[in-house]
């Protein structure tokens, strides 16, 4: 199975967003990935709905929407309204997780939950079968273009195996430092989606890196 590939809007040009936007509508991409920052839960505040509201419209691509925010269920209604398919938020973010993934999915996105690096990957055992995706941060979260940390090989088969054991769907998305010699490691251990920031849009062919790592 090929890799689905989200490229991260975090490190496009922002003062040509729509150019770069139109280069991933006409690449092999499955996925658009957002990244949504407050300053509080991460050290960098990125763009907010304003801005989205632009991004959503131009994008043809399904929106995987990353929310690295305190108290993210306060934001279900601006998120939905984006039109956006996946709503990822933090484990660390939310002291009642379980009640947020149901109010996602209430509100007709798909449940995704990330984990930072230190947080290990049986803590969401018993809501795995609620989740169409957990997000595995291969970086500590809140800015593009950081060294992958390698031990997150070792999370995506730990996560591979809970989800096999239980029977559930989820799939498992990868966000930081993918690149080609990352991102074939990450498939191989058993990772379904790749985000790529620094490595798509760094890239002098970036839609022909889009290519590369869906052929993985
Ligand atoms: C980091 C973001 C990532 C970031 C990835 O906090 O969640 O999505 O854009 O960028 P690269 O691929 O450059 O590490
Ligand atoms: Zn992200």
């Amino acid at each position: 199975m090929k890799p689905i590939i989200a490229p991260s809007l975090l490190s496009a040009d922002f003062a040509y967003l729509a150019k770069d936007i139109e280069m991933v509508n006409k690449s092999e991409a499955d996925w658009l990935h957002i990244d949504i920052m407050d300053g509080v839960f991460v050290p960098n505040i990125s763009f907010g709905f304003p801005v989205l509201k632009y991004v959503a419209e131009l994008t043809e691509k399904p929106l995987d929407v990353h929310l690295m925010i305190v108290n993210p269920e306060k934001f279900i209604p601006e998120v939905k309204a984006l039109g956006v398919h996946t709503m990822n938020v933090h484990f660390e973010a939310c002291t009642h997780l379980h009640r947020v993934v149901q109010q996602i999915r209430d509100a007709g996105m798909h449940p995704a939950v990330t984990l930072n690096p230190a947080t290990p990957v049986v803590l969401l055992k018993d809501i795995i079968k609620d989740l169409y995706m957990v997000l595995l941060m291969s970086v500590n979260p809140g800015f593009g273009g950081q060294k992958f940390i390698e031990h997150t090989v070792e999370k995506v088969r730990e996560l591979r195996q809970l989800i096999d054991s239980t029977g559930a769907q989820t799939l498992i998305e990868v966000d930081g430092g993918v690149n080609l010699e990352t991102g074939y490691k990450l498939v191989e251990a058993g990772a379904d989606a790749l985000v790529a920031g620094n490595s798509v849009f760094g890239a002098a062919n970036p839609q022909g890196m889009i290519h590369q790592l869906k052929n993985l």
